[in-house]
């Protein structure tokens, strides 16, 4: 066939799959090859059983897959014939060395562009998918240009991803904009207009914004910075709402009327979890402060402090309505994902709250449409959570459904606001649970007046505490 051109993705993950499915679902004239070194996660987007789940994702791969829709592991392969190549590479936390716990770890960024260099036999537009610091597509030609063929350019572009988990088909379909940054020379701005080329097969031109490269990578944090501060913003004032008697849904909804202020993303929570919003804002502290920007990086170290302090106060409220003791007491997690509609766990919430009723010794039973057993007991034997996985297995339970997990517990706690959890018939779950029956919800999800009419306790983020305060 004769392709009007041929893109390779390089990291075939939560960013890489769906964006570039998406892209060949709208661009049937483009090839597209989404390449990973893991071969497990290559097996698992070519079988029935895609390895993220994402609403809509499996239509989408169904509809092209081995048409223009290519999953391999021959990362060489793609390269070689590839025009436009993204990299979408995992950039986590550093967890040692210098900047550990705060600066992005670029190792997998720079093998990516020590491949594309060793093997590209033409010259290649390559793009900057994943989140990174400001000034990477320096380091990157830096690599690229050392290590290539002569007579081969390179040009970088920044082209960072808004997509939300649990909502990336409609984001990826609609979205309120794309960013394809570039260096402003002639060749860079013929780079530029390629991949906006590509977009603009369903994205219309006006959404397509095209800035500097520096621009566009502090976009990106900045963007995500700004929607975290949002949420710490709010869930601040949830801790003043729960000392005052305000109620915190009512406080957003009055300040979200505002249209200036607007109402998404004021919903208070038991913290923000994902693997974007620490990471990137730890990432901005960091370079804030390798830039000598105290100031600057103490204000935005503030949005992980009070997130980290959200949670700490909800297990506090629990233990404490808990009569000041949940040792040796059943207490069931609803939900383990880090948000609805995805399986994703990392930075979730739930991990949190299970390592301190771990420590607490309580038996802790978790259920979650979505998250596999192996991924839970996987995350709760990191290090820091707990001594392991026998503790885990000792102190954890994993139940199919909500039902038997809440059997005979002390307390529920919803830690992911699944619509699923809204639906349960509550009457059949009080019953089958000791009493008092507590339920604390850490997603302002059900209706209390509801819950307490059946008998339970309940105590919900943001609003005031009936057994705290005595009302
Ligand atoms: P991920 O861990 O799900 O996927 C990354 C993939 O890259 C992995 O499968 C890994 O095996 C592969 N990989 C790593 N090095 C490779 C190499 N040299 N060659 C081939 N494959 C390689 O990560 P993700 O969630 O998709 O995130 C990717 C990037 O996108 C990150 O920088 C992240 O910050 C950013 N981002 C993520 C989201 C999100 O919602 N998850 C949203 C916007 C931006
Ligand atoms: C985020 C950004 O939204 C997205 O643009 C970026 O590309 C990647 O990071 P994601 O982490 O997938 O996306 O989900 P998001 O919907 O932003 O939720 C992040 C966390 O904040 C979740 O734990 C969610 O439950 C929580 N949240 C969100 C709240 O607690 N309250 C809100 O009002 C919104």
């Amino acid at each position: 066939k004769n392709w009007k051109g041929k893109i390779c993705c390089i990291g075939a993950g939560y960013v890489g799959g769906p964006t570039c499915s998406v892209i060949a679902i709208k661009c049937p004239d483009y090839k597209v090859s989404i390449v990973d070194v893991n071969p497990h996660r290559i097996a698992a987007w070519n079988s029935d059983d895609l390895p993220i789940y994402e609403p809509g994702l499996d239509d989408v791969v169904k509809a092209c897959r081995n048409r223009n829709l290519f999953f391999t592991t021959d990362v060489d392969g793609a390269i070689v014939e590839s025009d436009i190549i993204f990299v979408s590479v995992n950039t986590p936390t550093k967890k040692h060395g210098l900047g550990s716990g705060m600066a992005a770890d670029l190792t997998y960024i720079e093998s990516a562009c020590r491949r594309i260099a060793q093997v590209a036999t033409s010259s290649k537009i390559v793009v900057e998918k994943s989140t990174v610091p400001c000034r990477t597509a320096e380091s990157m030609r830096a690599i690229l240009e050392a290590n290539s063929r002569n007579g081969i350019r390179f040009d970088i572009l920044s082209n960072p991803e808004f997509l939300a988990e649990g909502t990336a088909i409609t984001d990826l379909f609609g979205p309120d904009r794309v960013l394809i940054g570039s260096l402003q020379t002639p060749e860079g701005l013929a780079a530029q207009k390629a991949l906006a080329d590509v977009y603009a097969h369903w994205v219309p031109r006006d959404r397509i914004i095209t800035m500097n490269l520096w621009s566009s990578e502090l976009s990106k944090l900045a963007a995500n910075a700004l929607l975290a501060q949002r949420i710490s913003s709010i869930n601040s004032l949830s801790a003043l709402c729960e000392a005052t008697g305000a109620d915190v849904d009512e406080v957003a909804f009055a300040v979200g009327k505002d249209s200036r202020i607007g109402p998404k993303f004021l919903k208070a929570s038991v913290a923000f979890g994902g693997s974007c919003f620490q990471k990137d804002i730890l990432n901005l502290v960091y370079l804030c402060e390798s830039l000598h920007l105290k100031e600057v990086a103490e204000y935005w170290r503030q949005v992980v402090v009070i997130n980290e302090y959200q949670k700490q106060r909800f297990v506090r409220r629990i233990v404490h309505a808990l009569f000041d003791t949940v040792t040796s007491k059943k207490i069931c997690l609803l939900g383990f994902a880090f948000k609805k509609n995805t399986g994703d766990t990392r930075e979730s919430a739930a991990i949190g709250l299970a390592k301190y009723f771990m420590d607490e010794d309580a038996n802790v039973h978790i259920y979650d449409p979505k998250v596999t057993d192996e991924q839970i007991l996987m995350d709760l034997s990191e290090p820091g959570i707990s001594s392991g996985i026998e503790e885990v297995k000792k102190k954890i339970t994993i139940f199919k459904d909500a039902y038997s997990a809440a059997e005979d517990a002390d307390a529920l706690v919803i830690c992911t606001e699944w619509d699923e959890f809204k639906a349960l018939d509550y009457q059949t779950i009080y019953q089958a649970m000791k009493k008092p029956a507590f339920i604390f919800d850490g997603r302002l999800l059900l209706d209390a007046s509801e819950l307490r009419k059946i008998g339970f306790k309940v105590e919900t983020i943001g609003k005031p505490s009936p057994a705290t305060r005595g009302y």
